[in-house]
């Protein structure tokens, strides 16, 4: 079961968060503490992090994400420390008052650290089962990803290995890929479905989810991504009812997905089909985001827009147009730089998005077809390089903007009193050397609701 929803049955509303949302985007925000978050504070998680050369706190000062010239401040403070209580951010400053200190703490020395707050990936398709390595090789001999898929591979390839696979075996594969994912500072993810293409499947890959997220500890929340490929065995018409009228009724029923995503792209599904998907989904509580714009534009901007999706992803090919159309609408834009790297294809205008003020994430897009890595500092360094990028900027994007995408900021993404407390701690002496030393994983520790899990 989907903790994020069980808590809102089981929980007290007077331990939720206030919601820090005041974008023109009105989204239902998760509710927390989780269940792990309450277990968490039965067995006390309370660390001292003291005296970091420099924390980095990301806060987007009471608003849900950093866009335009605020995507560049960083909230640096320089020889202070962070003081998490029971799994949250209790005090950060520069000497803890005596009072607040309880006895059983875990002092970390942070001298010569950086510490920041422990990376978000907003867009991952984290289950699977197989590989494409073969692919791979015919892409690098020449072929086209779209070629590729054209010919009968890519998506359904690895559907027929989905099916195949057990849940058990499922599991297993994809938390070898979530240690990886934590040993680069993530604390957070997004996981979504779209490799099973048929109800059993489907409901399968989001129990995976759903077990993972409840098991680990990490944060996964879970996208409905149905709406992936076009199933061998079915017409278009026959698996879009079979999504509108099977699929989304039962996972809303079941609340296994947070999210409901689409690839809207030529040859996949379009911007009409979308918006029938978003708003049958809409209408059983599920929150928009969207592939886009990856090959071609269709339409998926305006679909978006239309829907109020928390994030447009990809955007490799976007027409001006569509840039000044995501301005004030509160939907962030969803870069994906390991995919344009990956496929050998442009990358998304990243520039002209913070030129107009449209809040820009990083996330790593992790498959086995267009980006086979969970390493989200190697699309760091990429986005600093193929997409111009500052660092500072950058540390936003896979922090409280990614938060955003995920409609998680009023609780993570920042270092700030009352925030989840995940933080993530850097052997470095400033925060330009993350990007600096590029390839190298340069974590320390990472701590998720206080907890040292890496
Ligand atoms: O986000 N573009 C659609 N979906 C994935 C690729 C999935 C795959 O090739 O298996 C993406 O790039
Ligand atoms: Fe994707």
């Amino acid at each position: 079961m989907f903790k994020f929803f069980l808590l809102s049955t089981l929980l007290l509303p007077t331990l939720v968060l206030p919601t820090l949302e005041l974008s023109t985007l009105e989204l239902p925000a998760l509710e927390l503490p989780t269940l792990r978050t309450l277990c968490y504070i039965c067995i006390m998680n309370n660390i001292l992090i003291e005296n970091a050369k420099q924390i980095l706190t990301c806060s987007p000062e009471g608003t849900r994400f950093k866009s335009g010239k605020a995507q560049s401040e960083i909230g640096l403070l320089e020889n202070s420390s962070i003081y998490i209580e029971n799994g949250k951010i209790k005090w950060v400053g520069k000497k803890l008052p005596a009072d607040l200190l309880k006895k059983n703490v875990k002092k970390i020395n942070a001298k010569n650290k950086v510490v920041m707050p422990g990376f978000i990936d907003s867009h991952t398709h984290l289950v699977f089962a197989g590989d494409r390595a073969n692919e791979y090789a015919m892409r690098l001999a020449g072929k086209t990803y779209e070629e590729i898929a054209n010919a009968g591979g890519g998506i359904v390839n690895t559907v027929d290995a989905v099916r195949k696979c057990s849940k058990e075996k499922l599991k297993e594969l994809a938390k070898k890929r979530i240690d990886n994912f934590i040993s680069f500072g993530v604390t957070t993810m997004e996981a979504k479905s779209g490799y099973g293409l048929d109800v059993k499947n489907e409901i399968k890959m989001l129990e995976v989810i759903n077990e993972l997220n409840d098991e680990l500890p990490v944060d996964i929340i879970p996208a409905f991504l149905g709406a992936h490929a076009i199933p061998k065995d079915k017409t278009k018409e026959e698996y879009l009812d079979i999504i509108l009228y099977e699929m989304i009724p039962q996972i809303a029923k079941r609340k296994l997905a947070f999210f409901i995503d689409v690839f809207c792209e030529m040859y996949y599904f379009s911007a009409e089909e979308t918006d029938k998907i978003f708003k049958q989904a809409i209408s059983f509580g599920l929150v928009p985001k969207l592939h886009t714009n990856q090959f071609y534009s269709i339409g998926g901007i305006e679909t978006a827009i239309a829907n109020k999706a928390s994030s447009v992803d990809h955007l490799e090919v976007m027409k001006e147009s569509e840039v000044q159309q995501l301005k004030d609408t509160g939907i962030v834009a969803c870069v994906l730089p390991g995919v344009s790297y990956f496929l050998n294809i442009q990358y998304a205008p990243a520039r002209r998005f913070i030129e107009n003020d449209v809040p820009v994430a990083i996330a790593t897009d992790f498959n086995p077809g267009s980006c086979m890595t969970e390493n989200i500092q190697l699309l760091m360094s990429l986005a600093a390089h193929k997409m111009e990028m500052k660092p500072e900027e950058i540390i936003n994007a896979v922090t409280i903007n990614a938060a955003a995408a995920l409609c998680i900021s009023d609780r993570a993404g920042s270092i700030e009193v009352g925030k989840q407390g995940d933080v993530v701690i850097f052997d470095m002496p400033d925060y330009n050397n993350l990007l600096y030393h590029f390839g190298v994983n340069c974590v320390e520790s990472v701590i998720k609701n206080g907890k040292v899990i890496n």
